[in-house]
């Protein structure tokens, strides 16, 4: 049985390309792989936090990835932090990866642009990432397309480690998604949707009430023209609507096109789809906060769980690296 592992940070509240690049394929690959699934907080030190805000929007997305499905008897969920040795792998390999790789990926270049004061961490976060691959011996990552690279990167320390200090990781494999690799902002289909960086008007977020989706994709970019029909370059606005609803539908977008005479009857089923698709999420969200022990009890269960093999790793890499190790 191969093993994954999938990361979701807690910048801000999820939204629906977390789930549809995400969540939805961890849920369906829970019960074939040995699934690891964990909130990656560390990661959100990397740009400006709020300390205030963290914990809690941990808890959010650790309460949501239940709600939408994991469960603890079929993978492993954790908090990042609550498994320290993320952190003494990161330093290991952060004497193993170069300053010029992970200066040269795309994230850190378009992130860094954005801020005034650089975090030191948000030029290795590619390395933490890596760390929290490794670290679990995983073979398959099933991520978005913006992580492709971050990827690579993993793959490329991994394979230079094991050749210069001896066999030590697992050379983990990418895997992608076919539709929705990359949901893009409704308001703007040139940027991905995501939890931060823009107003919210285009974000889908899991626990938007459904006037608020239908509003926000009633009111999605398109263009001049009338007819629905599949084409990125020249609609990418209807393009992103067809893909939305291929994925929530398990359809193709071009056969999906031929079904719409105009803009705004596909709108109304893409809103229709969405709703469908929160409304349980958002019931057994409701139901879980009730209980925060609950989370806390299964995400203590998972990092106690997922300590075993992180240890095994940590020593076998402080080992082939030569340091003292009794
Ligand atoms: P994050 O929190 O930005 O995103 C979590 C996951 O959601 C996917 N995703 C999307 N997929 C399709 N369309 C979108 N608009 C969209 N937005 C986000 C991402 O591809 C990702 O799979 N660096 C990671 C977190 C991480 C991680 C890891 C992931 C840290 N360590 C190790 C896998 C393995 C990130 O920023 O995720």
């Amino acid at each position: 049985m191969s093993r994954q592992i999938t990361g979701l940070k807690p910048t801000g509240h999820l939204q629906l390309g977390n789930y549809l690049g995400a969540i939805a394929p961890a849920v369906r690959a829970q019960h074939q792989t040995d699934l690891l699934v964990f909130v990656a907080d560390l990661h959100a030190l990397t740009v400006d936090h709020d300390p205030g805000q963290l914990s809690g929007l941990t808890r959010e997305v650790a309460t949501l990835l239940l709600a939408a499905g994991l469960d603890p008897a079929h993978c492993t969920l954790f908090v990042q932090s609550q498994v320290p040795e993320h952190v003494q792998l990161h330093y290991l390999l952060e004497c193993a990866a170069t300053y010029g790789e992970a200066h040269r990926m795309i994230q850190f270049k378009e992130k860094a642009k954005a801020q005034q004061q650089v975090r030191l961490s948000l030029l290795s976060y590619p390395v933490l990432m890596a760390s929290d691959i490794l670290l679990h011996d995983i073979d398959e990552v099933p991520v978005g397309d913006d992580q492709s690279q971050h990827l690579e990167l993993t793959r490329d320390v991994a394979t230079r480690f094991n050749a210069k200090y001896g066999h030590t990781f697992v050379v983990p494999k990418m895997v992608h998604q076919v539709f929705a690799a990359r949901l893009m902002d409704l308001s703007d289909p040139s940027a991905k949707m995501g939890k931060t960086g823009s107003s919210g008007a285009g974000v889908l977020f899991l626990l938007d009430p459904p006037e608020a989706l239908r509003r926000k994709v009633m009111r999605a970019t398109t263009d001049a023209g009338r007819e629905v029909s599949y084409d990125r370059a020249a609609r990418p606005g209807v393009a992103n609507l067809l893909d939305l609803l291929a994925s929530l539908t398990d359809g193709s977008p071009q056969a999906l096109a031929d079904q719409f005479s105009s803009y705004a009857e596909l709108k109304g089923a893409v809103a229709d789809a969405v709703i469908e698709t929160v409304r349980p999420i958002q019931r057994r969200y409701a139901e879980l906060t009730a209980d925060p022990a609950q989370v806390d009890a299964v995400l203590r269960e998972g990092a106690s769980r997922a300590r075993d093999r992180a240890s095994a790793t940590v020593r076998r890499t402080t080992e082939a690296l030569g340091l003292l190790t009794s």
